[in-house]
């Protein structure tokens, strides 16, 4: 039995197409423990979508499998294995998501009230349809929407942006789930309203034992929010650690030109930000090596000939690039900023 809320070990999934397999997660392992919010980095398509969507088999009509070898432990239960029922009971009551883009997500004919009741006597069978709104009223109120009542009966175009990603939040926590999974959860918002639904995650972290996921490409807003950060890249995981570790001590190159991307005062100033050459390999392909070899300044030889392991530097901190070897070159992190 996992000590984890949930354990990831060697998930690997690929798509199936007509030009042959697409390995989108090539064997990513990472735990999750109750109250703790875990970060998803990485450019897009990296994989982030990919893995979390996993996490609950959420792969709808498309090609997508999960590889044997793969396991998912939730509570301890594996998930690889689960049945559609057994999924239902997941999807909600243990982990909850919240998608980039409300408006695909919400059913444009259905108030915002029925979605949200909806969810909630889907799991509790017990639950009338009295009470159920009621409890939808009570989590639009959580969720900082005004007027709750009234606007349990729009309509999600009648929605703004803003609190359309409020209504998700609110269809996600409706369940009560251990897990809530954030996929890019404000980028398609304006930046005013951006900060306000994460001050609310925020909030809802500080006064729930919920453990959150976050999915972002945008590194700035991952420190307010996160304990521990994991980058990933062609579908593996290059460094790990918690924020203090990623962000004060970062080891891999990778994470040093995510970082530098970052929009700091001092590049915006000097109109230098640092933007990452080159393109991720094609997933169709076998990666030989350091998948991030043909974009890194620093690549040896021996980067192209095998996958570096990861090294641990702390107990909570990894790191997989041949720059941790012994005998490896000591180089050391570009200024943050773009500066060099
Ligand atoms: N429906 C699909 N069919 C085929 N391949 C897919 C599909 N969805 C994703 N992929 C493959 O999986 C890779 C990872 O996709 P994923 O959506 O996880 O990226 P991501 O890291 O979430 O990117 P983004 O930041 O743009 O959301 C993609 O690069 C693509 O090759
Ligand atoms: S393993 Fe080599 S190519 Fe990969 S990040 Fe490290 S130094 Fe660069
Ligand atoms: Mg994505």
């Amino acid at each position: 039995m996992s000590e984890h809320l949930l354990e990831v070990k060697d998930l690997a999934v690929s798509f199936s197409s007509y030009a042959g397999k697409i390995r989108a997660v090539r064997g990513v392992s990472f735990h999750l423990d109750a109250g703790e919010t875990l970060a998803i980095v990485g450019e897009s398509g990296c994989g982030k979508t990919v893995t979390v969507k996993a996490l609950m088999k959420l792969y709808g009509n498309s090609a997508a499998f999960i590889e044997e070898g793969s396991s998912i432990l939730f509570k301890g239960q594996e998930v690889v294995t689960m049945n559609n029922k057994e999924l239902s009971k997941l999807r909600g009551e243990g982990i909850g998501m919240i998608f980039q883009d409300p408006m695909t997500s919400l059913n444009p004919t259905l108030t915002v009230g029925y979605q949200i009741a909806e969810g909630i006597r889907f799991h509790d069978k017990s639950v009338t349809k009295a009470e159920a709104e009621k409890r939808a009223a009570e989590l639009l109120a959580l969720v900082g929407i005004p007027s709750p009542e009234e606007r349990i009966k729009q309509y999600p175009h009648q929605l703004s942006g803003g609190m359309r990603q409020r209504v998700m939040i609110a269809i996600a926590i409706a369940c009560n789930a251990d897990i809530i999974i954030c996929d890019e959860p404000t980028t398609a918002l304006d930046v005013t309203i951006q900060a306000q639904v994460l001050e609310l995650l925020n909030e809802l972290k500080e006064k729930t034992n919920k453990a959150f996921i976050l999915v972002t490409h945008d590194l700035g807003i991952v420190f307010d929010f996160a304990d521990r950060i994991q980058v990933m890249y062609a579908g593996v995981i290059l460094e790990r650690g918690t924020k203090y570790e990623l962000f004060d001590d970062p080891h891999h190159p990778y994470t040093w030109a995510l970082l530098n991307s970052v929009p700091s005062k001092q590049s915006q100033r000097k109109g230098s930000l640092y933007s990452i050459q080159g393109t991720p390999p094609d997933l169709m392909m076998d990666i030989k090596g350091c998948p991030f070899a043909d974009r890194c300044d620093y690549c040896m030889p021996i980067c192209k000939e095998r996958m570096p392991q990861e090294i641990a530097i702390t107990e909570s901190h990894g790191v997989s690039c041949w720059l941790e070897h012994s005998m490896a070159p000591k180089v050391k992190a570009p200024a943050a900023g773009g500066e060099e």
